[in-house]
């Protein structure tokens, strides 16, 4: 394992296991909409919605589209700029859709919160989110998602999507990160 990597907190197995029964919940939460047809604008934010989007749809059994963001809110480091800024936009109007955020984590909450809604101003049917991770105690916003598959402490994280300074998107497990050894790390 890398030196940086403290401390495994969810194994490939657990993560699959749970997001199968997740998107079960929001698969039937749909069909009790009953939306019929119209698929469903699953939008992810680039880069680290990847690993999770890739395990939800999997296990999403309703039609659906997949659309992706890339939002810039942290800067290379570990802590939050606080001023998401939107990268690159959808590229299809969003109007009378059914919106389902997949995200991978849930930290301040700030950029959740600035995209729901940016969203909702342009008149979604819906607006919902499901996140692999939600570090509750952190949120500074009042936001809450309406599926998650963990709750996680406030300490910060990689793999599954996540990263640090670009690495360990790669990792098939959620992990923490040694921040002492980080301080003075020479990549
Ligand atoms: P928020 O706006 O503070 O909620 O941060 C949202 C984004 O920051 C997430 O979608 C992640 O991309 C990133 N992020 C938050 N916490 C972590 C972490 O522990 N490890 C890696 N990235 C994180
Ligand atoms: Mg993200």
């Amino acid at each position: 394992m890398h030196p940086l990597i403290k401390e495994v907190i969810l194994s490939k197995e657990k993560i699959d296991e749970r997001t199968k029964i997740v998107a079960k919940q929001v698969t039937e939460h749909y069909r009790s909409q009953k939306i019929g047809d119209e698929p469903i604008v699953l939008v992810g934010f680039l880069k680290g919605c990847v690993p999770f989007m890739g395990n939800f749809l999997e296990n999403f059994e309703l039609n659906c589209q997949t659309e992706y963001m890339l939002i810039s809110s942290y800067g290379s480091n570990i802590k939050s700029s606080g001023k998401p800024e939107i990268l690159l936009d959808l590229r299809i109007p969003i109007e009378n859709r059914h919106i389902l955020i997949v995200e991978d984590i849930i930290d301040t909450g700030i950029t959740l919160d600035f995209m729901v809604n940016y969203f909702r101003m342009q008149n979604p049917k819906s607006v919902k989110i499901i996140t692999m991770l939600d570090k509750v105690t952190a949120h500074k916003v009042d936001i809450k998602a309406d599926w998650k598959c963990f709750d996680v402490e406030d300490q910060f994280l990689v793999g599954m999507g996540l990263d640090v300074n670009e690495r360990f998107r790669n990792l098939p497990y959620v992990a923490v990160v040694d921040v002492e050894k980080l301080a003075t790390w020479k990549w």
